[in-house]
């Protein structure tokens, strides 16, 4: 990180630190956010070296520090968005349209539109062009008190389309102070051109599109959309496999509309994450606890495609799992950047406490993506990526909905 004088951020009717023990939360512990009350915080060389009651923290800053007063408002650490779909082009605002008047998000897909739509804009644009898009969505997620996100490609479905995408997530990173983590998702849909011979797309994507993006080191993660009439378990599993031969983690759409043994595979293949999960079984569940799977929920997806479906949040917890939630930001299922909203959806439909909503878009996202000892809480030695939010009770942030913009956003101690 670039120079620059240390920081006090103090005044903070809650600091809420999240911290805790070096692991994904779970059970009880995802409820305790560990919050100081009249908090302050200092951040040294962009990370931080020291967070606590205020009387505590104000006499460690030392001359020509930067104080920034946050008026007591509630300071928490960025959020860390899972899963979501940041490069596309265009929208889909006229599939939006149809399904008000009736039409499912699946009859939509099986008639050609949906992610296939998507792809024929992706194909069509310009690195440069999605580049910009990547930056204004990565803008928003900023704007909405995101730090981090997960990222996927998928909307290219060739080997240059795929790489072009990858490209442009890193650009964006690059140019836009958000963290992205990027997702190789060369299997989210069976492309036009191979639409009665899906092998042979699986085959095109184990010989020739995860050897160079794992070579050019596009991908820390790749992703598969299992699914009927999208990829089976079998083709899942030949994907899955050889991207983890090539040092790649592994990410799972799975159990969105049928429950197929998707989430088995994750589990048997030692996948970090399964996510969706609206028809995740019992069984599938205590596979996931056995072998140290996240579930990564996605009530956004479930809102916006007029489902009541949402997945079982309350059952995971109760098992023991260390749940995520995410935006699954994207042009179709879920066309949001905001995590407040996430946060209101996870209460108000799973039935998630506002805490352990915020522990599942904080601190265990930031682990089901391998930065759980950077990001995701506010302790001394991490990255200091925390938002000042207009609240006074942490509260607030899952109780209004559809209005909430932060006050201030940093990443790496610097305000964006
Ligand atoms: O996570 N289910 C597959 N992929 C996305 C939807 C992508 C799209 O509709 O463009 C999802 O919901
Ligand atoms: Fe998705």
């Amino acid at each position: 990180m670039a120079e620059f004088p240390p920081l006090l951020v103090t005044n903070c009717s809650q600091l809420v630190t999240m911290a805790g023990p070096a692991s994904p939360r779970v059970g009880d512990a995802l409820r305790d956010l560990h919050i100081v009350n009249d908090g302050a915080m200092l951040v040294v060389e962009g990370r931080i070296a020291a967070a606590g009651w205020r009387g505590d923290i104000e006499p460690l800053a030392a001359q020509g520090t930067q104080v920034v007063d946050a008026g007591g408002r509630v300071v928490m650490p960025g959020f860390v968005d899972a899963h979501t779909h940041l490069v596309f082009a265009g929208n889909r605002a006229d599939e939006f349209e149809m399904r008000c008047a009736g039409m499912t998000y699946q009859q939509i897909a099986e008639r050609g539109g949906g992610i296939r739509s998507t792809v024929r804009r992706t194909r069509e644009a310009t690195e440069h062009e999605l580049v910009a898009t990547g930056q204004k969505y990565a803008r928003w997620f900023l704007e909405c008190g995101t730090t981090t996100v997960e990222a996927k490609s998928g909307y290219g479905l060739t080997v240059d389309d795929e790489l072009k995408l990858l490209r442009a997530i890193r650009a964006t990173a690059e140019t836009i102070p958000l963290r992205c983590v990027p997702t190789f998702l060369g299997a989210h849909e069976i492309p036009d051109e191979y639409k009665t011979r899906s092998d042979d797309y699986v085959d095109l994507v184990v010989n020739e599109m995860i050897p160079v993006v794992a070579a050019e080191k596009l991908a820390e993660f790749c992703d598969v959309f299992c699914e009927s009439k999208v990829f089976s378990v079998a083709q899942a599993e030949r994907l899955l496999t050889a991207a983890k031969r090539y040092g790649l983690g592994l990410r799972v759409h799975a159990d969105q509309f049928t429950s197929n043994g998707a989430v088995e595979l994750a589990a048997k293949l030692g996948a970090k994450t399964a996510d969706h999960l609206e028809q995740t079984t019992p069984q599938a569940i205590a596979a996931m606890k056995e072998t140290g799977v996240q579930p990564v929920l996605l009530p956004g997806s479930v809102y916006a495609i007029g489902s009541q479906k949402y997945a079982p949040a309350r059952a995971m917890i109760d098992a023991g799992l260390p749940v995520v939630v995410a935006t699954d930001f994207n042009p179709g299922s879920s066309p949001t950047v905001s995590m407040t909203m996430i946060l209101s959806l996870a209460c108000t439909q799973m039935k998630m406490t506002p805490a352990e909503a915020i522990t599942a878009a904080t601190i265990n996202a930031a682990w089901s993506l391998n930065r759980g000892h950077e990001i995701g809480s506010l302790e001394p030695g991490k990255i200091a990526d925390f938002v000042l939010h207009d609240a006074e009770d942490y509260r607030e942030l899952a109780y209004f909905f559809g209005s909430h913009r932060p006050y201030a956003v940093f990443t790496g101690g610097v305000r964006v």
